[in-house]
This record gives C-alpha cells, sequence and structure tokens, in this order.
C-alpha cells in the first residue's frame, strides 16, 4: 500500500526520487521521506507528515545531493501518520536507512529483545525494528550489512519488501522482498559495460521506474538483491545461495500514467472506458467465425472440462464483477459458481477437491487477501486462474493460468476501467467456456458475440449522456446517506455505486437489489433520501422494479434513475434519469455503472473531495 522508490548511479537521486513518489503517491499517501548519502558522505533523512509536496516544502534549505538515494510514500499501518513514523528509519548509529512496505508480525517480540540489549528507538513503527535489528546482526555478528540483511531477514515474520542505505557503502543499495512486490529497474547504460553509466531503479511498482528503463527484474519472494554503482547485481536467497534472475521488458508506456488533460485520473480513466475494453477484447475475439479466443482456457481444458464448480476470490470492486461474473458463468456455461470474500475464504476451512476452479480478480495482482487465497487454493489441489491488470505483479505469478484484462495502468483509487475490463474478461472466459462445453446454441452464442462487439461504441455514447451529470450532482452535496437499487445483473452495478461514492465522496451509501427494500430499508426512506435506481429495460425484472420504485417514491424518496433509452415509465417517476443504449442485460453493467462512476465523481468533486486519493484509501491493499 505504500510506495518504495530507490536508484543508484551517476544522476542526482533526490529529483529521481522524488518524481517516483509522486508517480506512487496513488497507493498510499499520509507522510513521505527521502534518505540520501550526500556529496559530503552523510546519511542523511528528511521526512514529512502529509503528500510529497509537503516533503518536498520541508526539505527547501536541506543538503539533497547524492547519487543514491530511498525514499518512501506511507500508509499507516503500525504507528500514526507523522515525520517521525514516516519512512525512513534511521538504525540507533545512524549508518543506515531503510523504507519497508508491509508487516513485520512478531515486530513486538523483536522490539522488546532489542530494547533488553540496550537499542533505543524514535517512533513506534514495525519497520523501525527491521533497520535496528539489521544493525544489531552486524555488531553481534561482526559482519558485513549484507550479511546481516540476510540474518534479520529469518527471524521476521510477516511481509515485506524493503531498501537499505549504508553510510559506509556508498556504491551498493541493498533490497529484499517477501509478501510484497519490489521491482530493480536496469539502467540503459548497463549494458554498455560502461561503469560511467550504469544505474538501477527501485520501485514497488513500475510507474517510478518507466521513465528511465523498460528492462526490469521482478525480486522474487525470499531474495536480496545487492545493485552495485558499477551497474553489477547480485541476487541470492535468504540462505545465500545465487539466484538467476529473469529479466522482463515493461509493456506500459509514459503517457498512460499522465492525467493526458484531465483534472483527474479516475475521469480520465472513466473516459478511457470504451478503448480500454476494446484492448482488452482485441485478440480475443473472431469476428469473421464469431468465435473466443482465450489461450488460459484453450490451453488448461482439461481442468475446466471436469470442473464440478468455480469459486471466485475478490475484493472490494472486483468482487462486484465477480459477482457479475458468476450470473454470466452460470447462464453460459451451465457450472455453479460461487463468489467468496478472499478475506473470508482464507481464514474459513472451505470445501474444497482438486476439480475445483479457482478463479482470482484483482486489479493490482497484489491484493494480499486474494493472493493468500490463491495460496489456500493452491494447498487443496484446485487449478487457479487469474484477472489481472498489473502486468507480472505477484496474482499472475502464482496462478497456473489466466487472463490480464488489459486496461492499461489504473492509478485513480476509484476502480473504474478495471471494473469494465474485468467484466468483459469474465464475459470471454464465459463464452470460451460455452463453447468448449458446448452449453449454448450456435445462434445466441453468435448474437452474444456480435453484441458484444457493440459495446465499446455503446460506451461512448453512454459517456455522452452523462454530460447533464455534472450539474445535478450538486444538488446531493448535503447528503449524508444514498441507497442503490438494482436487479438480476444490475444488483452488483447497485452495490459498486455505492463503493464509489462511498470511497470518494465520505457519504454513507447502501447497495440493495430492489425486491430486499421490502424487507427492511425501506424504513429508511424520506424526502431527504436519494435512492439511485438501476431499470435497464429488458426481461421480465423491468416491471418488477418498477413497482418497487412507486413504493419509494410514495414514501417521497429522491429517485436517480438510469434506464434504457426510450424508457417512459421509470423516467416519468424519476427526479433525475440517465439514459444508455439498449443493449441484452447479461452486458447491461458495462453501461450503467458508468453514470454511477460519473455521478460519485462530481458529487465528491462539489464536496471539494480529493478523488484521486481519498482518505484513508491505498490502491493496492497488500496488508491484511
Ligand atoms: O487490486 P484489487 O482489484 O485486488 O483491489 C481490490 C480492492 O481493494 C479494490 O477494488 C477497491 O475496492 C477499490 N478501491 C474500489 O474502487
Amino acid at each position: 500500500m505504500c510506495g518504495i522508490v530507490g536508484y543508484i548511479g551517476t544522476k542526482d537521486a533526490y529529483p529521481i526520487l522524488i518524481k517516483g513518489l509522486h508517480r506512487l503517491e496513488y497507493r498510499g499517501y499520509d507522510s513521505a521521506g527521502v534518505s540520501l548519502i550526500n556529496q559530503g558522505g552523510d546519511l542523511v533523512v528528511y521526512k514529512a507528515k502529509g503528500k510529497v509536496s509537503a516533503l518536498e516544502q520541508s526539505v527547501s534549505d536541506k543538503d539533497i545531493s547524492g547519487t543514491i538515494g530511498i525514499a518512501h510514500t506511507r500508509w499507516a499501518t503500525h504507528g500514526e501518520p507523522n515525520a517521525t513514523n514516516a519512512h525512513p528509519h534511521y538504525s540507533q548509529s545512524h549508518a543506515l536507512s531503510l523504507v519497508h512496505n508491509g508487516i513485520i508480525e512478531n515486530y513486538k517480540t523483536l522490539r522488546v529483545e532489542l530494547e533488553k540489549n540496550g537499542i533505543q528507538f524514535a517512533g513506534e513503527t514495525d519497520t523501525e525494528v527491521l533497520v535496528q535489528l539489521i544493525e544489531y546482526m552486524q555488531v553481534t555478528h561482526q559482519c558485513d550489512t549484507v550479511t546481516a540483511v540476510h540474518l534479520a531477514l529469518k527471524n521476521v515474520v510477516g511481509a515485506y519488501a524493503i531498501a537499505v542505505l549504508d553510510k559506509r557503502n556508498p556504491n551498493q543499495l541493498i533490497c529484499a522482498r517477501k509478501g510484497s512486490p519490489l521491482i530493480i529497474g536496469i539502467g540503459k547504460g548497463n549494458d554498455k559495460a560502461k561503469p560511467g553509466e550504469s544505474e538501477f531503479f527501485l520501485g514497488s511498482d513500475a510507474t517510478p521506474i518507466i521513465e528511465f528503463t523498460d528492462k526490469v527484474i521482478y525480486l522474487q519472494d525470499e531474495e536480496i538483491a545487492v545493485l552495485n554503482r558499477n551497474g553489477k547485481h547480485a541476487i541470492t536467497n535468504l540462505d545465500s545461495i545465487k539466484q538467476t534472475p529473469q529479466m522482463h521488458v515493461l509493456q506500459m508506456n509514459l503517457d498512460e500514467l499522465e492525467k493526458g488533460g484531465y483534472p483527474h485520473f479516475m475521469l480520465k480513466e472513466i473516459y478511457e472506458q470504451p478503448n480500454a475494453i476494446r484492448t482488452c477484447m482485441r485478440g480475443r475475439i473472431d469476428p469473421t467465425n464469431k468465435d473466443i479466443i482465450l489461450s488460459g482456457i484453450r490451453d488448461n481444458k482439461e481442468h475446466f472440462m471436469r470442473a464440478r464448480r468455480i469459486i471466485i476470490c475478490a475484493c472490494g470492486t472486483s468482487w462486484h464483477s465477480a459477482l457479475i461474473g458468476k450470473y454470466f458463468i452460470e447462464e453460459a456455461a451451465h457450472i455453479p459458481v460461487e463468489v467468496e470474500y478472499a478475506s473470508e475464504f482464507r481464514y474459513r476451512n472451505p470445501v474444497l477437491d482438486t476439480s475445483d476452479v479457482v478463479i482470482a480478480i484483482s486489479q493490482s495482482g497484489e491484493t494480499a487477501d486474494t493472493l493468500a487465497a490463491i495460496q489456500l487454493a493452491k494447498q487443496h489441489g484446485c487449478f487457479v486462474y487469474g484477472v489481472c491488470n498489473v502486468i507480472g505483479s505477484s496474482i499472475p505469478r502464482n496462478t497456473d493460468s489466466g487472463t490480464y484484462i488489459h486496461v492499461g495502468p489504473e492509478i485513480g483509487v476509484a476502480s473504474t476501467k478495471a471494473f469494465t475490463g474485468q467484466l468483459i474478461t469474465l464475459i470471454l472466459f464465459g463464452l470460451a467456456l460455452a463453447k468448449e462445453k458446448n452449453t449454448l446454441d450456435e445462434v445466441l452464442f453468435h448474437q452474444l458475440v456480435d453484441d458484444l462487439m457493440l459495446i465499446p461504441e455503446k460506451m461512448q455514447q453512454t459517456l455522452e449522456k452523462t454530460k447533464g451529470i455534472e450539474q445535478f450532482a450538486k444538488a446531493f452535496t448535503y447528503c449524508k446517506n444514498f441507497i442503490y437499487l438494482g436487479r438480476g445483473y444490475n444488483y452488483p452495478v447497485a452495490l459498486e455505486g455505492a463503493l464509489k461514492l462511498k470511497e470518494i465522496s465520505y457519504i454513507h451509501a447502501e447497495g440493495y437489489p430492489a425486491a430486499e427494500m421490502k424487507h427492511g430499508p425501506i424504513a429508511l426512506i424520506d424526502e431527504e433520501m436519494p435512492v439511485v435506481v438501476i431499470a435497464t429495460k429488458r426481461g421480465m425484472l423491468y416491471d418488477k422494479i418498477v413497482s418497487n420504485i412507486q413504493e419509494i417514491k410514495s414514501r417521497r424518496g429522491k429517485i436517480i434513475s438510469v434506464v434504457t433509452e426510450g424508457d417512459t415509465a421509470v423516467k416519468s417517476m424519476s427526479d433525475y434519469c440517465i439514459e444508455i443504449p439498449d443493449t441484452r442485460d447479461s452486458y447491461a453493467p458495462l453501461l450503467a455503472v458508468i453514470p454511477l462512476q460519473v455521478l460519485s465523481y462530481y458529487i465528491a468533486i462539489a464536496k471539494g473531495r480529493n478523488v484521486d486519493q481519498p482518505r484513508n484509501l491505498a490502491k493496492s491493499v497488500t496488508v491484511e
């Protein structure tokens, strides 16, 4: 959830580190810090509470020279967000500094032991224990820092991605990971065997690295890397056995990480959806033969053919897409699908067997609970399939097979294009499986494929129809509560709309299946309660939702509706109405969610919220 940046080379480290922190700020942002070995050979640490810009202001009169450094943007887990608890942390002698992502679970025991041995702590974080432990190992074993890092990490229980500076060795940057991602960028000069141009970059994801190089190594669990100024690097495991890393080429470009003229990443990402899902579908639909090509299924046919059920594990927005996926896969491929919160699944004793297929859905590919659910499924011998966005992230590397959603980097904390990308991927999955299992008749299958290909254009039209939302959203800034209702495929859309509003505007919102209103929530309705109803017009549920709206209207609730073009019944009962193009029920969520994303965005803007970095949240939840 926090972000790490590191640099060693010939350039000034500070500007590279700060730029990297800005790019990583979406991961966590309650404090930030930087550590450098400056030209005078001092190991300096500068930290500030708040955003990266606060850190920049605080160093305006400081020595920020030096060609080696580490930096961090924090999302607090242990210890309140303040400058003391911000990273980097010094060791007691101030010879070492360290940044850390993750949680050291046994930090209390370690701290007590270190304190007994005379070590004094400056703050309350689990991270400080790590740097103190490394120094303690150095002193007690009379060893170099790299050996001390090995020794210290062997005593640690928990998850970590760390980077360490040692004042006595300004020519090496040490880093390690377990359970928290860390990526090493290989500088362009390193190939040329010209030590004068060699450099390494470090990032908790690729965003701070991509500007400088596309050649990276994904550090593996329990690996420790030593990056030398001369361009050489050495990677070992905790037992000091040399590892041979695989080099990867990043598949993203800098433009994708910029706002491109939009005031916020969230709005940019909402507007990117038509193109993002075009990319998601590209190469996976054969328009001539009306076929679906998903190598993840094709190459593992035997697992899918013998599966008696599918279990989908995910969190947050990804869990909402899983619910819609369940409806579609069951309908198309006639296989039972269960949807689980990964955080619950991992701590239950689920009944699993080797014929189960488990699908893990995650935008970031780094969500700790989802990763743990995968481990559990693997222990039971299940075949595990990943649906992720971030290429090379931990989930794709820990699953047996899978499909990338390919919607490009999602920076806004509120997930938007990843949701629709996940839906498309799950629909493709359902169709591909249906084809293998022969559960759909050919005419219907072809119609489903044809209708899916029309969705990007219909999304574009939907975006056009959201233009009026900015104006009427202002009327709802006073509200303390919202209710979102939908039925069938649109019920998870109601959940997703409510989550979007909660996370970026801080207005309490709940999503319900519309028919559940009568069983309790209808008591909440009065003239102050806005009710957002997704009432797209196809199938038998439309008439039923019309009745549900009447029940709310007669209790003076305010109706904001999302309806199909040409609708009259719901429109006439609505205070505000957004029309979307007609499509089949199972594809309606792809369009219906867009007005809800836009609505939450403009309500949050009207309330003066920071939509890209809402309070208390982080883009990827890499801790439990
Ligand atoms: O990266 P993941 O998809 O695994 O993340 C899961 C949730 O943390 C995420 O969807 C979260 O709910 C979003 N902020 C919602 O907008």
